[in-house]
């Protein structure tokens, strides 16, 4: 029989929280999410409380995984600071969220929209192509903030060469830096280049509700967020997490990185989050001497992933040396050559992108059909 999310919340109820109530009764935790074996949770407490509910998230992780058919449990802990009262509780407060509701948190004053660029497996140009899908909105006209959420791998700072440190804001706050008129916030910009970076899993969530939630972002019509690699449970964590209005995977053509997306768009189906396309990278290699187009990678492998996954296809980038000098010089494309062909390819992935956050957004975005 196949584990149930009731199964999970019956094992739950065995671990009393710091004041001894059942921890399903204590309205802390967020809507269980059972998939193939995994579960995965949150219990979101006050950040003053932390040190006492780290052994109850302990005792539910081993809980969870010791129910005959769980493969792998996380259960990560998250912190509201005392006294931001003034924001709206999350809907995981009440304890009753429904299954398949997961991306409900409230959003970020000031920003209509914010898109995940994600891909199911790192190296693919991801954060190339938000840095330059992010250009293409500025260029149509709209206000664009960043946010490099690759906590394990930042790219923002090199990609937009920015060595200086954000300011902070009366003591608390931190100002974006401003490059190429986006709002850029990325943790690299907060720690060392060299400094390996071990996360776990209550941390990872609360770097990215700081950058999120107490960074000074301004009035932005779309935050551009340049997801981690993978489909893993830090990467479900933070779509569950971020306020998204939808997602954009990349992928390069070949067969490999083709399984990767699938997983990435069963990934923010599972967590309610739009796909709003796919975009093909490296689709086809274009010789700077000679000008000789080649399919290297089997172009248009993407073209009919998303066809197969009922997903929107947005556009296919060429494989080409400009791009990747320009990329990790700190020199953009669409910024630094926007007359060029490059510039107008990502120009127009960002039309289509605008277009479907005007038509539709949130749970009115089209229907997608994944096969799991
Ligand atoms: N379309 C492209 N043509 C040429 N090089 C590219 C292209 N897209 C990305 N690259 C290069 O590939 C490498 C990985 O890209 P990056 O955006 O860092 O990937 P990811 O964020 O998926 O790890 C970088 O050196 C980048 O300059
Ligand atoms: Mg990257």
């Amino acid at each position: 029989m196949a584990l149930s999310k009731d199964q999970v919340v019956a094992e739950l109820a065995k671990v009393p929280a710091p004041d001894g109530t059942p921890l399903p009764q204590t309205g802390t935790l967020s809507d269980v999410v059972v998939t193939d074996g995994k579960v995965f949770f949150s219990i979101a407490v006050d950040a003053a409380a932390v040190k006492a509910w780290e052994p109850v998230r302990k005792r539910a992780e081993d809980a969870v995984r010791a129910v005959p058919g769980v493969q792998s449990a996380l259960v990560a802990l998250t912190a509201e600071r005392a006294g931001g009262a003034a924001r709206p509780a999350p809907p995981a407060a009440t304890g009753r969220a429904p299954q398949g509701q997961g991306n409900q948190q409230p959003g970020i004053p000031g920003v209509d929209a914010i898109i995940a660029v994600a891909s199911g497996k790192g190296g693919v140009g991801k954060s190339t192509t938000a840095v330059n899908l992010a250009l293409g909105l500025r260029d149509l006209g709209l206000k664009v903030g960043m946010l490099d959420a690759d906590i394990y791998g930042p790219s923002l700072p090199k990609l937009l060469a920015i060595r200086e440190k954000p300011q902070t804001i009366g003591g608390t706050r931190l100002k974006p830096i401003e490059r190429y008129g986006m709002n850029v916030m990325s943790i690299g910009f907060l720690i060392e280049e060299e400094t390996p970076m071990i996360w776990r899993g209550p941390m990872v969530m609360s770097a990215l509700t700081q950058m999120l939630r107490e960074v000074e972002w301004g009035k932005l019509d779309v935050m551009v967020v340049d997801m981690p690699p993978g489909t893993g449970d830090a990467q479900l964590t933070m779509a569950q997490q971020v306020p998204l209005k939808g997602a954009v995977i990349v992928s390069t053509p070949q067969d490999l990185a083709l399984i990767d997306a699938r997983r990435g768009v069963a990934m923010f189906k599972r967590v309610n989050v739009p796909v709003l396309g796919v975009i093909e990278n490296m689709s086809y290699f274009m010789c700077p001497h000679c000008g000789t187009r080649s399919d290297i990678f089997a172009h248009g492998g993407a073209r009919h992933e998303a066809e197969r996954l009922g997903v929107p296809f947005l556009g296919e980038v060429p494989l080409h040396m400009a791009i990747r000098e320009k990329s990790d010089a700190g020199l953009p494309v669409v910024a630094t050559d926007p007359d060029g062909e490059h510039a107008r390819i990502y120009r127009d992935i960002a039309a289509k992108v605008r277009d479907m956050l005007k038509g539709g957004t949130g749970r009115a975005a089209p229907k997608i059909v994944v096969e799991a």
